[in-house]
């Protein structure tokens, strides 16, 4: 084996196809295929999805390869995502990479999705130190956690309804916004005037979220409205109601984040899953941390949205503290992280 372990990292959870390879800790390519299919449908269709898999698996891996310059038989430990996710769209990434592990004879290692966002920060130049506390906010997933090494996670917060990706996802479609809205709110947002409407904040106890209160009352603020003028008054105020419902996921989503670095002491917050890309989350947060004397982790843009370099680097946590996965391990699509 080299002293500079080569990982090769396989996503597929949901609707990208994607492979990266990493040797010891730089990454070497990164390739991914974003399925357009679902643009027209406004959300992911599993089946499709599955299907697009199987037909970009072995090209985004060739290419992968061939972009870091190396030979499928220079690999030596392929990474893979076993869950959370689509289950059609797992077992395609689960079922290559074990292919790849029987026919190179090389060790497999199954990755938690989440647990790849958390290695996301991995890829950035100034990692965060251990103990920190890291945000995962994705299209799937809203939670908080306590990471004290690799792979020694504690889930302090979670989301007992809608993510928060989901939220921008859903209000966007609620004001005429193509899939996945995010980005486009965030962009609108800037624009626009936070203060034009309150919607509420929902605040729980401890560090939980809810996000299906406010998606209710953006729909409920819109329904108030004669029918006739509904749809004019939302393209006319689009930035506004980007700007103020932007505004409160953002109070929502910091609130557990400020209690938790009180309550625990730690100062260095992560903060990674598709929703990371959000211009305003980043800024207040970045806010919070100054006030409180820590320090804000991001993961570069392009790593912020699922990817197979945070699986590879995943992996590579994993590999060099000896742990591999049976070839007998299933994918999962209700894996936890706890
Ligand atoms: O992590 P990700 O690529 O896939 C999941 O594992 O879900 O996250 C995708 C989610 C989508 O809901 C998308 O709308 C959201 O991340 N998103 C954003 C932004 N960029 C992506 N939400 C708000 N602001 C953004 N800039
Ligand atoms: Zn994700």
């Amino acid at each position: 084996m080299s002293h500079q372990p080569i990982i090769l990292g396989i996503e597929t959870s949901c609707d990208d196809t994607a492979a990266a390879v990493v040797a010891g800790g730089q990454l070497l390519a990164n390739s991914v295929s974003t399925q357009l299919e679902h643009e027209k449908w406004g959300g992911v269709v599993p089946e499709i999805a599955s299907r697009a898999h199987e037909r970009q698996i072995v090209p985004v891996v060739n290419d992968a390869l061939a972009k870091a310059g190396i030979d499928r038989a220079d690999i030596d430990a392929v990474a893979v995502t076993v869950g959370p996710g689509l289950i059609g769209s797992l077992l395609v990434g689960v079922s290559f990479a074990k292919a790849l592990c029987l026919g190179l004879d090389r060790p497999l290692i199954a990755v938690n999705h989440l647990d790849g966002h958390l290695a996301s920060l991995y890829l950035a130049p100034s990692p965060p130190p251990w103990p920190h506390l890291c945000l995962i906010v994705s299209g799937g997933h809203t939670q908080l956690m306590r990471v004290d090494g690799p792979g020694e996670t504690t889930l302090l917060g979670r989301t007992r309804d809608d993510a928060a990706g989901e939220a921008f996802d859903k209000v966007g479609k609620l004001l005429g916004l193509s899939y996945p809205a995010g980005p486009q709110v965030d962009r609108l947002a800037r624009e626009g005037d936070p203060t034009f409407h309150a919607f509420p904040r929902t605040r729980l106890k401890g560090y939980d979220w809810s996000f299906s209160g406010i998606k209710t009352s953006v729909l409920y603020y819109l329904n108030a409205l004669p029918e006739t003028e509904r749809s004019g008054f939302a393209a006319r105020h689009l930035s506004d109601l980007c700007a103020s419902f932007q505004e409160a996921v953002v109070d929502m989503l910091v609130a557990p984040v400020k209690k938790a670095m009180q309550d625990t002491g730690i100062r260095h917050v992560g903060l990674v899953g598709g929703v990371s890309a959000n211009t305003r989350l980043r800024e207040r947060l970045g806010e919070l941390c100054t006030t409180q004397r820590g320090a804000l982790y991001v993961p570069p843009m392009e790593y912020c949205m699922d990817n197979a370099a945070m699986i590879a680097m995943a992996g590579l946590h994993r590999f060099q503290s000896g742990q591999t996965s049976p070839l007998t391990v299933s994918a999962d699509p209700s894996l936890t992280l706890t």
